[in-house]
């Protein structure tokens, strides 16, 4: 006789970087947001037999994921179910695992940590438990030092967040009570690789640290100058922010020709500022729209100039659905 079917969830969204990313590597500070248009839910459930996982990469046994075929997000989902089993300490088997939902893997969005985050809640609530904030944390952690060599952090607390955060020298603190700008994520299509990139901006600060700490001072400006803007709800100076660290991210290596054009691309289409997000090299962009009504016409812009993915933040994702 079976016993009878049980199941838990858990769901986490994608992030976007504001401003901050690669100085917030060396401790500077860095502002993100929520990204709820993309969102997946893990389910689990408890089955007879060997572990099951099914993401949008992969559906099938965990035997099938090791045969070496299985792309790297598989390994990822894989390792973030193991992890938490370790942590649960319970045995490798008798679970299935459904991720439905899909956030773009490789635009620095946060699709590992996300993948992660959602995977420990469910199989924890499964087995009775509902992780603590920094349970939760260390698992995701665990995933994404699999994915990214040496993460700041920013991407686990993002992902976990329900609203915007201000991330320090390891500290995650919310953004409360402040403007949330009307942004349009754009994606190039192209596979950002974040720790490469987070390698090519170390070894440039090796042959001139001077120069390189010296951006990071100045995209830390930009940071607190952003939460001021946030706080006071000026659009047309944050959009300054954003293009001059755009700038910045550019001299640093981390831009690229696809990235540029959306970039210009944003502009022509009325963005008041625009700039690459996450760990660039390939990935996305984000665009500041003047106004909410203006995502539409500028997520439009976007698409036109060859964004594979427009998604919208803190206004117009009813009109996007
Ligand atoms: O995962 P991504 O591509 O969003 O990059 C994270 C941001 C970096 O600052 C480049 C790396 C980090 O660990 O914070």
């Amino acid at each position: 006789m079976h016993e009878p079917e049980r199941g838990a969830h858990g769901s986490a969204h994608a992030k976007t970087i504001l401003l901050g990313e690669h100085a917030v590597v060396y401790g500077r500070p860095a502002i993100a947001f929520p990204v709820r248009s993309l969102t997946l839910t893990a389910h689990a459930r408890a089955v007879d037999g060997p572990l099951r996982l099914s993401t949008p990469y992969h559906h099938g046994s965990i035997a099938a994921v090791d045969d070496g075929t299985a792309p790297r997000e598989e390994h990822l989902a894989e390792a973030a179910l193991r992890h938490t089993l370790d942590a649960l300490g319970v045995a490798h088997d008798g679970v299935d695992v459904t991720v439905t939902g899909r956030i773009p893997a490789a635009r620095g969005l946060g699709s590992s940590a996300a993948v992660a985050s959602a995977i420990s809640v469910a199989v924890a609530r499964l087995h009775g438990i509902d992780l603590t904030y920094e349970a939760r944390f260390e698992l995701v952690q665990f995933v994404e030092r699999i994915a990214h060599g040496s993460p700041s952090g920013l991407d686990a607390h993002a992902t976990m967040s329900p609203g915007p955060i201000r991330f320090e020298s390891g500290v995650a603190r919310p953004l409360v009570d402040t403007w949330l700008p009307p942004l349009v994520i754009a994606d190039t299509g192209v596979a950002g690789h974040t720790a490469a990139a987070v390698a090519s901006v170390r070894a440039l600060r090796t042959t001139d640290k001077r120069g390189v700490d010296a951006a990071f001072d100045a995209i830390a400006a930009l940071v607190e100058g952003a939460h001021t803007d946030l706080r006071t709800g000026d659009a047309t100076a944050l959009g300054a922010r954003m293009n001059a660290c755009h700038s910045i991210l550019s001299d640093l290596g981390v831009s690229s020709p696809e990235l540029d054009t959306l970039v210009d691309a944003a502009h022509t289409g009325g963005a008041l500022g625009a700039k690459l997000t996450g760990g660039g090299q390939g990935g996305c962009v984000i665009a500041l729209a003047p106004t909410p009504a203006d995502v539409p016409a500028l997520a439009r812009a976007l698409t036109e100039a060859g964004a594979r993915g427009v998604w919208p933040v803190n206004g117009g994702e009813e009109e996007a659905a």
